[in-house]
């Protein structure tokens, strides 16, 4: 299995390519597609998928790193 995980700034990871989401039991998650995009701003009503709930709540996160505090 090979997947991609891109950080999108000021909203959720996205998911691209071969790959399996599971519970923490082993569960399979069922996903919607080849693509998904998994919430990272917490308030989402379908995680661990995003609902687009981050704009509506201001959530903000850069597209790479953050910067460790100094
Ligand atoms: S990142 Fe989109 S709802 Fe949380």
């Amino acid at each position: 299995m090979s997947a991609t995980v891109t950080p999108y700034e000021d909203g959720p990871l996205l998911l691209r390519g071969d790959f399996e989401i599971v519970t923490p039991d082993g569960d399979r998650i069922e996903q919607e597609g080849a693509t998904v995009a998994l919430c990272r701003c917490g308030k989402s009503r379908r995680k661990p998928f995003c609902d687009g709930t981050h704009k509506l709540v201001g959530f903000t996160a850069p597209a790479d790193r953050e910067k460790p505090l100094s």
